[in-house]
């Protein structure tokens, strides 16, 4: 296992659409090993295939610290309901927005077999499902930021999620 390298905001490939998986070879194992071990030595909540670089539709989540979720091939099927809150993301360091999002969503996605599985997920899980799965085509979520983004102040730096 290896900590990957974040990409940054104006690094094209954060700007680019990913690929779907369709073999999982020792690599992509390799590589998903190796995005748990990133998003978990950056603290963050969430991160998609394209933030260290790799264009494939590979996404992990863990909201709580304790609930490893691994995303192939994500889509989401289903959101209802809003919420409306700061985001963050690995990729924009030191910057927070806030952003609105469905506050209950239902994703079809593949597991490390590529076998279909359904995650369902609300609020903060909810909003990790969105902002992740737009990692994969190219977005980031200061296209969607009301207002401007702003600066994290130090001793608020543990209450942004960064996804
Ligand atoms: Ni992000």
């Amino acid at each position: 296992m290896a900590i990957r390298t974040i990409r940054e905001i104006g690094d094209p490939v954060l700007n680019k659409v990913s690929k779907e998986v369709k073999e999982i070879t020792p690599r992509i194992q390799e590589l998903i090993e190796d995005m748990f071990e990133t998003m978990y030595e950056a603290n963050g909540v969430g991160l998609a295939a394209p933030q260290v670089g790799i264009l494939k539709r590979i996404v992990v989540i863990d909201t709580t610290g304790e609930d490893p979720l691994l995303l192939i091939n994500p889509r989401i099927v289903t959101s209802e309901g809003e919420q409306t809150g700061n985001e963050a993301c690995l990729s924009v360091p030191g910057k927070t927005g806030v952003v609105t999002r469905p506050n209950h969503v239902v994703v079809a996605a593949q597991n490390e077999n590529l076998e279909s599985i359904e995650i369902e997920g609300d609020e903060l899980l909810a909003r990790a499902l969105c902002h992740e799965i737009e990692h994969l085509d190219g977005h980031l979520y200061v296209e969607r930021v009301e207002g401007s983004l702003k600066d994290v102040e130090m001793e608020d730096d543990d209450e942004e999620e960064e996804v």
